[in-house]
């Protein structure tokens, strides 16, 4: 289905958390979510990348519903669900499903494959006990499950054969967009290979988009149409995937892929460590987030927040793309 409206279109989407930090202290704000904009088209998959603390699951919970924004826009089918009514947001829900990193936690350990499978469709549509058993039977099928796994505990599974349980559950209200959540990190190497060329066939069969959030930069290069490169709550480069690995822009992009074991002939050349802490969302650097890091960095960078701009067919928050390139 080609349409005009993006599947899914976040614009500026905030989340903050007020912390405590201690008695008789203020309180904190961690910006986990500090004003992201992206979108996902039909049948498209877009990885999120990107350090542990840079906001990866916060965008997952917003995405989802899970969690309310504290600003910014999120549409999906061009709906706005921000300010959506109660009744607007349960018909929107059932669309954006959910697939978590760890099978062992997210699937209840004391119901059968079948109980896993039938339970959103018994919340949410209205078919009877028959036809529930006939669609989750269906799903199994399709996700590479035999059907005397039907009255199986989870416990009896192995991990990549609970994770095609989660990606079954996950699409028994037929979803058109999931939220995968570091689906495969949790995986033994050779089984991560056989779940995302499952979750690449159902894309084709289904036509869902994915959300995919990974850290392993090789599983994205696997996946991928777009690719969104996050840092304290930011997207510092947006594009193709493509353009993005084949010509990474930002310095943090360049540090990521020259850190994984497939070196990018360009990152090889222009060889960066990540050096240094990752600082806190708690207490952000001025200017721009990656500057306390950055081997580029100069005055402007300390002081003026780099905007993410076209740059080329990409886009890049870095105030010396243009020269760096
Ligand atoms: N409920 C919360 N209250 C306060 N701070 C939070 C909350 N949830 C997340 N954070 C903070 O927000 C930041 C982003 O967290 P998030 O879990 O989104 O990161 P992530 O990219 O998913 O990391 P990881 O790769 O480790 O899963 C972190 O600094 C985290 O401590
Ligand atoms: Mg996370």
């Amino acid at each position: 289905m080609i349409s005009a409206v993006p599947l899914l279109e976040a614009s500026s989407l905030t989340r903050h958390y007020a912390v405590s930090r201690g008695l008789f202290r203020p309180k904190g704000l961690v910006r986990a979510l500090d004003g992201v904009s992206f979108s996902v088209d039909e049948s498209r998959t877009l990885a999120v990348v990107g350090e542990s603390g840079c906001g990866k699951s916060t965008l997952a919970r917003a995405v989802t519903m899970i969690e309310k924004p504290t600003a910014g826009e999120l549409r999906i089918a061009g709906v706005d669900v921000v300010s959506a009514a109660s009744g607007t947001l349960k018909r929107l829900r059932p669309l954006v499903q959910m697939v978590f990193q760890n099978p062992y936690a997210s699937l209840n350990p004391r119901k059968k494959v079948g109980t896993l499978l039938e339970e959103p469709l018994a919340i949410s549509a209205k078919l009877g006990p028959g036809a529930r058993r006939d669609a989750a039977r269906a799903m199994m099928a399709r996700v590479g499950l035999k059907p005397e796994h039907y009255g199986r505990y989870p416990h009896m599974f192995s991990g990549g054969q609970r994770q095609r349980i989660a990606v079954a559950r996950a699409l028994m209200l037929h979803p058109r967009l999931v939220v995968a959540d570091e689906p495969v990190s949790a995986l033994d190497v050779s089984i991560q290979a056989q779940v995302l060329n499952l979750l690449m066939n159902l894309q084709e069969e289904l036509g869902i988009a994915y959300l995919f959030i990974s850290h392993n930069l090789q599983v994205v290069r696997h996946i991928a149409d777009a690719v969104a490169v996050m840092y304290l709550g930011k997207i510092v480069e947006y594009g193709a995937k493509d353009a993005v690995f084949g010509r990474p822009a930002h310095p943090y992009t360049r540090a990521l892929l020259a850190s994984t074991p497939t070196l990018d002939a360009r990152a090889r050349r222009q060889r960066i460590a990540l050096k240094g802490e990752l600082p806190s969302p708690l207490n952000p650097p001025a200017g721009c987030p990656f500057h306390t890091r950055c081997p580029h960095a100069i005055e402007r960078c300390r002081a003026e927040v780099p905007r993410l701009e076209p740059f080329g067919v990409i886009r890049v928050a870095c105030h010396r793309a243009a020269e760096l390139s």
